[in-house]
């Protein structure tokens, strides 16, 4: 119950996939269990066999996961979704359960560190082509799809310079050259709060489900939404015999709960995120802030086309050489120096040093990530200690 699209987001975060405990509990329960038993041998046959629905082994499937992949499939507005152990899985999960030797990739050259090596590093050994554009540029698109072109893959915002692409631009694009090419993108920096992919034309989207859908730094987790074949097909082969990336029960409890809040959570991100860009433009120690809620931002006027709001994410870079931006991020009160993001504390990185150490120093100019850029994932608390904070340090800066 509660799949329902004409209920509002909110309802939908909380109730949808819920089904009633027999126990009378509000919460669902941990369904924390390796396998499932059968009534007879004719009845495990059947269920094997497709004939049957019912649960068989947690790798293809769990109660606990059962309901968040529900919940976001319901959030995405997507016909179905699957959970995996990280964004990596789900990542990873998706491109195996769509392409073969031969093959070919287009894909944006901004992207999280490690998906930059999956497809740069990582696919090209088993025979599939990948090519990395810069997917603002339409033209560039139209020009670069292959007649075994399978996969149109991005990232908006994306990470770490925000960079915004327009969904269904690139979607409409692919899908005039070939329906069949399967345009993915990765929702993490928007969620289904902030953006759905699926609703402009995209096929599937991806997320790191270890950031704003858990929200509470304690998980690591993936999700893929889309269409009802591709999601059995991620399900039954590119989980099951290729990834094993398989979510646990626990984490598919955290999740089912960080959930229930992810509205709330990302007005408060986005409402921090865009009062620290403003201060931060108007500090004499910036050089530059990437912030799609900035007017000025190259993508703004796609960002809000296609955003409900602009996100909890920023990067900018300081007036300073490396080692005064490391005494700089060292010293910050209040603020955490990690990786991750969408938490409620605010984390601040490094990417050319830290998440997207795979780029080459050629391949991070080709990608506009700075070497000095500093990514910043706003976190929840009081908006005037946050900026009290990053002023206090930037005045520092000789
Ligand atoms: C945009 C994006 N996609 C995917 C991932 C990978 O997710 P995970 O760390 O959950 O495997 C990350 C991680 O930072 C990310 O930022």
């Amino acid at each position: 119950m509660l799949n329902d699209k004409n209920y509002g987001f909110a309802t939908r975060q909380i109730h949808a996939g819920h089904k009633a405990d027999n126990e009378g509990a509000l919460c669902a329960p941990i369904y924390q269990t390796s396998t499932f038993i059968f009534d007879s041998v004719e009845q495990g046959g059947r269920r094997f066999a497709g004939k049957e629905d019912g649960y068989i082994y947690s790798r293809m499937g769990n109660p606990t996961a059962s309901l968040l992949e529900n919940k976001m499939a319901s959030l995405e507005n997507g016909e179905a979704a699957l959970a995996t152990s990280s964004g990596m899985g789900a990542i990873a999960t998706a491109l195996w359960s769509s392409l073969k030797a031969g093959d070919h990739v287009l894909s944006d050259d901004t992207l999280y560190g490690c998906t930059f090596a999956l497809l740069t590093h990582g696919l090209t050994q088993y025979g599939i082509e990948v090519d990395l554009i810069n997917f603002a540029d339409p033209e560039r698109v139209k020009k670069s799809i292959k007649p075994n072109t399978k996969v149109v893959y991005f990232e908006t915002p994306c990470n770490p310079t925000m960079k915004i692409i327009d969904i269904a631009l690139i979607a409409q694009i692919a899908h005039e050259a070939d329906p069949a090419i399967q345009v993915m993108v990765d929702n993490t920096f928007a969620s289904p709060y902030l953006q759905n992919p699926l609703d402009l034309g995209a096929d599937t989207v991806v997320h790191s489900a270890t950031k704003y859908l858990n929200g509470h730094g304690d998980v690591v987790a993936g999700i893929i939404v889309g269409k009802a074949d591709f999601v059995t097909r991620c399900r039954t082969f590119g989980q099951k015999d290729m990834t094993g990336s398989v979510i646990s029960p626990f984490d598919a409890f955290l999740l089912n709960r960080g959930l229930k809040t992810l509205d709330i959570r990302l007005d408060r991100h986005c409402q921090n995120a865009a009062l620290l860009a403003e201060m931060l433009q108007a500090h004499p120690a910036v050089k530059k802030v990437y912030y799609p809620g900035l007017p000025d931002f190259e993508g703004h006027a796609i960002a809000k086309k296609q955003m409900r709001q602009f996100g909890g994410v920023l990067s900018f870079e300081v007036k300073a050489d490396r080692a005064a931006t490391a005494h700089f991020l060292n010293h910050l009160e209040l603020v955490t120096i990690a990786v991750s993001l969408g938490d409620t504390e605010t984390l601040v990185q490094q990417p050319a040093t830290m998440t997207h150490s795979a780029y080459t120093p050629e391949e991070l100019a080709a990608a506009g990530i700075a070497e000095g850029l500093i990514r910043v994932s706003v976190g929840l608390e009081s908006s005037s200690d946050l900026l009290a904070a990053f002023k206090a340090g930037l005045d520092k800066i000789k």
